[in-house]
């Protein structure tokens, strides 16, 4: 085969040689605009996993490249005066130029042709060959001559960064983050030789532009960075050798992706490859790593194949669908790390203690987890679960460290014995709104279960705002007398605490139940509906009528009623539903929400009569127990609330004395499209609790102890609700808490004999398969 590289980084230089090494016939070519050996960039990192990688590809550049490594396994953080430090983390950092010096070598010495200074402007130069890679990076030509078959997307992210080094050593990768009259600015700094150093310098735009560093030349640049990081920098000086960049040298991240990977242009096929296909944020340090893998995975599938011309079109084909799936993983968690740093300066830096700043950075891509950290530096670990219960006032008898889900929070004056919620589940299963055996079954079997709050379903305020005629309601005694029964089992029976759903369907009443037709209409025994304006849920569904003030009136007086009945019944708690497309939520979306008077438009418009309801409950719920909001904190839609707009009214309720928000999404509008995946509403939890400064709840494919761990340990929520792991294991709290080892949650007394044979089987079923 013939090929050719157009570009020679890692990405073209790794499959020039890998091709080469297959076989000594291909005729390989790399052909590079730069002199050998010159290059832009300091040092690069990449996991011990991308090494063991490449030892099984060609042994003699892996052992090359782990001669010249530089390993260490700590990450220091300093903010705020405090310099912290964890380890564990097995990092490998190179220098950009040795890197490529030693693939540079190995091609020579397989017998790969190397161009150096030579522009390629087009893949039509190099007609003779059967296979075009184009290794050409993020800014490739090749790929903007076939833009309309590779479909880039590139989005250019708002922070600025400048990529300096330092000839100083650094024992651990160094997070450094400083706080100007302007704003807040980090340095990612690592060591990648014996005396040099990678020292990016990161900031907003808006802190950017309001120093002027848009004026500033690269001198005045460095100048700058070494003021501020001075205290770091002991008196080493910062170093720019991006001298080829006109103008500042600070640069916006390129996010890209590609639609598709490879073509034919009539003579040869054309691929790209590394950062020319797509490019994973610095924060997560994987572009090196990427653009190795993609080389040899079409290495790969070449060996695979046959490394005949005939192979190509399924061999790139092969290699475009792999490593489509692992890059799109990489690019998640890059996008996770590289949005936590655009906004660690408004979010965290001044909110977080410094310890709690710390874990949340570990954290930064959500795919280190709890338990990951555990693994990494468990004296650490602990270290941290200890200050972040001794913060709340827990002391463990022998000073044990607790798992943080498991710590007490105090709202009001009322304690939840942990962080794990069950979460409000329509049952559809009341007649006429009365709570039955099934629901004392139902609802005791998971206050059992050992979660810190039970939550009852949506429980509407009259037979109108019922969902299904299987909806729980609140509106008359008998009601009232049955929920009592439950909520004084609660309390007798268990420790934990109970709260209500208050709620009114809107647009979304008067439906079967679930098993007989989700959001169907009712065929018989229907009822007029109401919303914020005359709009039908479903394109052929019930058409509400838009509420008018004395409708306002009526369901105010019906949610008052029912918070003075739960004042009765004896409730911890109250959760006013006003997510998910009923009918407070039809006032806060714009989709639902199309009124001309006081009650639509601008937030505050759309916010008034859930506000206006809020606040009545609040002036008759007592003083001492706390009122939660459920909010869809995006509509998923175009056009519709977005996580900015759900802060806006968080903000709102917390005027209103809201103390927690609950932080869903969706179900507002059928045209959605959520981005479903592990803990996904999470990040809206996170925005709201540390933005808006007010309690929240993460809610939403939370399923184990490590993701309620890592969320509550974080700060990116106080509480952690589950809903369907909950119907599959009423105690779920209990199972988990077994399940990490910790034995001194309390079971309830009458299944205390279950306790350790449970424990003692989990750790038997841990630690292998029995042996005879
Ligand atoms: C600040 C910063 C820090 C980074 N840190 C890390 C890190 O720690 N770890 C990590 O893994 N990655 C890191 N990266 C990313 C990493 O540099 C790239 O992802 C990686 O180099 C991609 O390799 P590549 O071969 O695809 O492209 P490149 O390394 O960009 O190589 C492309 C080559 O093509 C040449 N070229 C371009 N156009 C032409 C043309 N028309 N004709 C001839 N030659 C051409 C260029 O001169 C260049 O040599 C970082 C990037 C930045 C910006
Ligand atoms: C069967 C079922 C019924 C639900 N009913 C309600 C409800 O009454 N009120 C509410 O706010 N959310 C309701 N939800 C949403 C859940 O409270 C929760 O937000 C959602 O299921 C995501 O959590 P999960 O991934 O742990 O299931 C319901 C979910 C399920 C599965």
């Amino acid at each position: 085969m013939r090929i050719a590289c157009i570009g020679g980084g890692p990405a073209g230089l790794y499959f020039a040689l890998l091709m080469k090494k297959m076989n000594p016939a291909h005729a390989v070519r790399v052909i590079e605009r730069n002199r050998p050996y010159d290059t832009f960039g300091w040092g690069v990192v990449f996991s011990d996993a991308t090494m063991q990688n490449m030892r099984g590809c060609d042994p003699e550049t892996a052992a090359a490249i782990e001669s010249a490594f530089n390993h260490w396994d700590d990450i220091e953080v300093v903010i705020k005066g405090r310099r912290m430090r964890t380890t564990g983390h097995g990092f490998v950092g190179i220098g950009r130029r040795r890197l490529l010096n030693i693939l540079q070598a190995r091609c020579e010495a397989l017998g790969v042709e190397l161009v150096f200074e030579r522009e390629v402007e087009s893949d039509a130069e190099l007609p003779d060959a059967d296979l075009i890679i184009a290794a050409d990076g993020v800014n490739s030509n090749i790929r903007q001559r076939y833009e309309d078959v590779f479909r880039p997307d590139m989005q250019l992210r708002p922070n600025r960064f400048i990529w300096l080094g330092t000839k100083k050593r650094f024992e651990a990768f160094t997070f450094d983050f400083r706080k100007t009259e302007h704003g807040w600015f980090q340095a990612h700094i690592y060591g990648f030789d014996a005396d040099t150093s990678t020292f990016i310098v990161e900031t907003t735009e808006e802190t950017f532009n309001a120093h002027g560093l848009g004026a500033a030349d690269q001198d005045q640049s460095v100048a700058f960075c070494e003021a501020l990081f001075a205290e770091t920098l002991a008196g080493a000086r910062l170093e720019t050798n991006a001298r080829h960049l006109r103008g500042s040298a600070w640069l916006n991240f390129s996010r890209l992706i590609c639609g598709h990977w490879h073509h034919f242009n009539g003579r040869s096929h054309v691929a790209l490859m590394g950062d020319a296909a797509h490019t994973a944020h610095f924060a997560i340090g994987a572009g090196t790593k990427l653009a190795f893998e993609d080389a040899i995975e079409l290495a790969a599938q070449f060996a695979r194949l046959g490394d005949r011309p005939e192979s190509i079109p399924a061999a790139l084909a092969a290699y475009e669908e792999i490593r489509r799936v692992e890059v799109a993983r990489i690019q998640n968690a890059a996008r996770n790390a590289m949005e936590w740093f655009e906004v660690v300066g408004s979010r965290y830096a001044d909110q977080l203690a410094p310890e709690q700043f710390m874990y949340s950075l570990l954290t930064r891509s959500q795919r280190i987890s709890h338990e990951n950290l555990r693994l990494r530096d468990k004296a650490w670990l602990e270290g941290y679960e200890r200050w972040f219960a001794r913060r709340l006032g827990v002391e463990t008898p022998d000073g044990a460290a607790i798992p943080p889900m498991f710590t007490p929070l105090q709202i009001r004056e009322v304690q939840l014995q942990n962080r794990i919620v069950v979460s409000p589940m329509a049952m559809y299963s009341a007649f006429e709104g009365v709570p039955d055996d099934f629901h004392m079954v139902h609802l005791g079997a998971r206050a059992l279960g050992g979660a810190g709050l039970v939550f009852g379903e949506m429980t509407c305020v009259s037979p109108e705002a019922r969902i299904t005629p299987g909806c729980l309601g609140l509106w008359n005694g008998a009601q009232a007398k049955a929920w009592k029964r439950i909520v004084d089992f609660v309390h007798a029976g268990s420790s934990a605490k109970i709260g209500l759903q208050l709620g009114h369907a809107g647009r979304k009443g008067s439906t079967r139940r679930a098993w007989e037709g989700m959001d169907q209409p009712l065929v018989e025994g229907g009822w007029p509906l109401i919303s914020a304006s005359a709009l039908p849920y479903l394109p052929d569904g019930q058409l509400p009528r838009a509420m008018d003030r004395a409708d306002m009136d009526k369901v105010r007086e019906d949610f008052l009623h029912a918070t003075r009945l739960a004042v009765e019944i004896g409730f911890d708690l109250i959760e006013l539903h006003a997510a998910h497309g009923y009918l407070l939520s039809s006032f806060l979306s714009p989709l639902t929400n199309r009124r001309s008077d006081d009650y639509g438009g601008a937030h505050a418009n759309r916010a008034r009569f859930p506000l206006e309801i809020f606040r009545a409950m609040r002036a008759i719920w007592p003083p001492a127990k706390p009122l939660f909001v459920r909010l869809s904190c995006h509509d998923w839609t175009e056009g519709g609330n977005t996580p900015d707009d759900a802060a806006i009214f968080a903000g709102m309720f917390k005027e209103a004395g809201a103390d927690l928000i609950d932080c869903s999404s969706g179900q507002v509008s059928k045209e959605e499209a959520p981005v479903y995946g592990r803990l996904f509403q999470t990040p809206f939890s996170d925005k709201i609790r540390n933005e808006v400064g007010i309690s929240t709840i993460a809610v939403g494919a939370i399923s184990e102890a490590d993701h309620a761990n890592s969320i509550i340990a974080a700060g990116r929520a106080d509480l952690c609700a589950l809903a369907r792991p909950h119907l599959a294991d009423p105690a779920w709290t209990l199972h988990e808490a077994a399940r990490i080892g910790l034995k001194t949650i309390p079971w309830p007394k009458q299944y205390l004999s279950g306790k350790a044979a449970y424990e003692n089987n989990l750790a038997r079923a841990a630690s292998g398969p029995a042996t005879r």
